[in-house]
């Protein structure tokens, strides 16, 4: 059985995840969380996710960048240059598969968990607001999910919800 996808994300109540290359909203909680939740694990990100996180292999993080520059290739941070082939990195290493985004990689993401029938687990933080932003996360709610875990939290900007949805 191969090892299920960990997508990790927070999204606003319009899907945005993103604005100008960055997070669209700073929010100390679901910073910590996505630290936690990532440490000791192997990381699935994009190439700008990865510029925007110097410090991704950091805590044991074994960071697989999808770019089609694979030669940006260093000791510590391997390249793939699609989903598949990072997937098949991802499967030789120890650890649970994250994946960080950005937009495609997590559209490919559902998509591939769909037609290949692959377990995936959704670790969503929906911040209660709707956020201007240039980046998506693709619609989920339209999938059957069985909510294994959910926690609402608040901070002086934003109501939120931690949930974790498994398919
Ligand atoms: N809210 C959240 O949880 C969250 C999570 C992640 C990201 N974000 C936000 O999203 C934005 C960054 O994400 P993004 O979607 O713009 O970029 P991204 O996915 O991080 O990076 C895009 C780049 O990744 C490479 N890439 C992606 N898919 C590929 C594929 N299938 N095959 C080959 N290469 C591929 C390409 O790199 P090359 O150009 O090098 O070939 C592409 O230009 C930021 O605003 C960030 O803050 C938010």
């Amino acid at each position: 059985m191969p090892k299920p996808l960990h997508l990790i994300v927070a999204c606003a109540e319009n899907r945005v995840i993103g604005r100008d290359g960055q997070l669209p909203w700073h929010i100390p909680e679901d910073t910590q969380h996505f630290h936690a939740a990532t440490a000791g694990q192997i990381v699935v990100l994009g190439r700008v996710c990865f510029e925007t996180w110097p410090r991704v292999a950091l805590d044991g993080r074994r960071p697989i960048v999808i770019t089609r520059n694979t030669l940006l290739a260093g000791d510590v941070v391997r390249m793939a240059s699609s989903l598949d082939q990072a997937l098949a990195i991802a499967a030789s290493l120890p650890g649970e598969i994250m994946i960080c985004g950005g937009e495609r990689i997590y559209a490919e993401t559902l998509a591939l968990a769909e037609t290949t029938g692959r377990a995936v687990i959704l670790h969503l933080t929906v911040i209660h607001a709707e956020v201007a932003g240039d980046r998506f996360m693709p619609e989920w709610r339209h999938l059957a999910w069985r909510e294994t875990s959910r926690r609402e939290s608040a901070d002086e900007k934003f109501r939120y919800t931690f949930l974790t949805l498994e398919r």
